[in-house]
Order: C-alpha cells, then sequence, then structure tokens
C-alpha cells in the first residue's frame, strides 16, 4: 500500500510508534522515526530493520528549532518526504482544582506545539503527500474529568486539522488524524494482534491504531482529508 513512500514517525517508542513503523516496512514505505532516547530508538531499529529500510534520528520535537533540524536530517536520509505522522504524546492528571501553569503548558507542548512544529518543519520539504497526527478520543469526541490539560491539548490538535488541510489543499498535502481511545505498548512484530482484544474495548493493541495510519499515508484514502478518525473500536459508544 505505501511502495516507493518516504515516511516519518515523529515520536517512535514502543506503542503506536513502532506498530506504526513496522507496518509502513511491510507495505513497502522506507521509514525513519524520530524520539530523544537514543538507546531505545537503536533498539526498535534492531528489532525493525529485517522488514525493510528503516533509520532513525535523535531529536527534541517540542521546539520549533529541534523540530526543523529533526525534520531535515530524516529528508536527507530518506531523499524526500511523502508522509509524516506525528505520534508522539503526554498524558498528566489533574483537575480544574490541581491544574497547575507546568501542567497545563507541558501538555499543550507536547501534544499540540510539537506536532505542529514538526508538520511546519516537513510542509517546507514536502511537494504532495500525507499528514497524519495522532490525538486522542478524549477531547474531541469523550470528555474526561480529571485530565483538563490533557483534553485541552488533544481538543486543539484536533480542532486545527481541518485549518492545516485547508492551507495545504492546493499543494496536495493532505492533512488527517486518528483519535485513539486507549492503546497498549506491547507492539511485536508478526504476532497475533487481532485476538488480543475485542470489538469496542477500552484499549487496543497498538497495530489496530497503525493500520488506520497506514491507509491514511496511502493513495486508497486520497480522497479524504481535514477529517479526524475515531479510533477506538466503537469504546465511544458503549453505555456507560
Ligand atoms: N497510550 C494510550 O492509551 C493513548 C490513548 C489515546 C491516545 N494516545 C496518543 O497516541 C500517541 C501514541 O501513544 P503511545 O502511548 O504509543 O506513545 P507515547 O509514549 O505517548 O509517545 C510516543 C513517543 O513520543 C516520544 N516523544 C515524546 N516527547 C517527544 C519529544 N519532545 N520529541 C520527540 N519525541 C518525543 C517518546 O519517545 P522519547 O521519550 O524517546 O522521546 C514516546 O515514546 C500519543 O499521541 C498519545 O497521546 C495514546
Amino acid at each position: 500500500m505505501l511502495s516507493g513512500k518516504r515516511v516519518i514517525i515523529a515520536g517512535a517508542g514502543p506503542g503506536l510508534g513502532s506498530a506504526t513503523a513496522y507496518l509502513a516496512l511491510i507495505n513497502g514505505a522506507s521509514v525513519v522515526m524520530v524520539a530523544r532516547n537514543e538507546e531505545r530508538l537503536r533498539s526498535l531499529k534492531a528489532m525493525l530493520s529485517k522488514y525493510g529500510r528503516v533509520e532513525a534520528v535523535k531529536g527534541d520535537l517540542s521546539t520549533m528549532s529541534g523540530a526543523e533540524d529533526a525534520v531535515k536530517r530524516a529528508y536527507g536520509i530518506l531523499g524526500g518526504i511523502d508522509g509524516v505522522v506525528t505520534v508522539l504524546g503526554g498524558y498528566t492528571e489533574a483537575s480544574i482544582s490541581e491544574l497547575t501553569e507546568d501542567s497545563l503548558f507541558n501538555m499543550l507542548r507536547v501534544n499540540l506545539a510539537a506536532h505542529l512544529f514538526t508538520v511546519k518543519a516537513a510542509v517546507q520539504l514536502m511537494n504532495r503527500g500525507s499528514i497524519v497526527m495522532v490525538t486522542a478520543i478524549w477531547g474531541p469526541y469523550l470528555n474526561w474529568p480529571n485530565r483538563v490539560a490533557y483534553v485541552a491539548s488533544k481538543a486543539a490538535l484536533s480542532r486545527v486539522v481541518e485549518t492545516l488541510a485547508s492551507e495545504l489543499l492546493s499543494r496536495g498535502i493532505r492533512v488527517n488524524a486518528v483519535a485513539p481511545g486507549g492503546i497498549r505498548r506491547d507492539f511485536r512484530p508478526e504476532r497475533d494482534w487481532r485476538s488480543t482484544r475485542s470489538i469496542g474495548d477500552s484499549s487496543a493493541p497498538p497495530e489496530d491504531i497503525a493500520n488506520i495510519i497506514i491507509w491514511l499515508l496511502s493513495d486508497q484514502s486520497e480522497w479524504v482529508n481535514g477529517a479526524v478518525i475515531p479510533a477506538d473500536g466503537g469504546f465511544r459508544l458503549r453505555q456507560r
């Protein structure tokens, strides 16, 4: 589905980032993974190398200069950019009475600003292509008491998707987002992940979300643009 495509995974960790990198590779893409933890990047690269061309770039995407530097290095390795997935994220619990400046601004930095910095850096180097941002079901689709900063950051990221898609429309760059429910961080290549969950569970193996991301990166989803797709197997529809 992604044959010949050059894809950056921004924020590659043990959960959704590595599952997305794996599925992109087995679908024919070349992949560069970006994250801060060099040792983990090395071990992810070692685990995934046998499935295709994968490289790792150490970088902090939470500043504009850090994102620019990491994306430029990824571009240098790939020789172009056809797809970008912003997977990075953070989480914090606090009610409105417990909210601190640090907790709010930290969430906005990692869950909103870092995604925008990465996209800004990438679109300077892209002709056409697909950008997929990872938000959460909480914010755009569900409320979540006592997670004010987290929900604010995910809601803001979700709301900006249409604006980015609109700005980039004339350049043939699509922008969409997936809004997952809970995601497990137990990714392993080649496993029977479907047998580990049932539709509507509160958390999913990362492959369930990564499959939607792969489709959004591919030309099969060319007519989807500016969408925030709930990726929760129907969890949000459960009677509470
Ligand atoms: N886990 C869940 O239940 C859940 C539910 C809904 C939505 N989500 C969202 O889905 C996405 C993936 O979730 P996940 O649980 O698989 O991963 P995650 O642990 O939330 O984040 C993925 C990776 O992002 C990297 N990262 C964080 N800050 C960074 C920075 N400043 N610069 C570069 N990389 C950075 C981290 O690696 P380094 O530490 O090496 O930088 C981390 O391993 C996130 O956006 C998350 O908010 C998760």
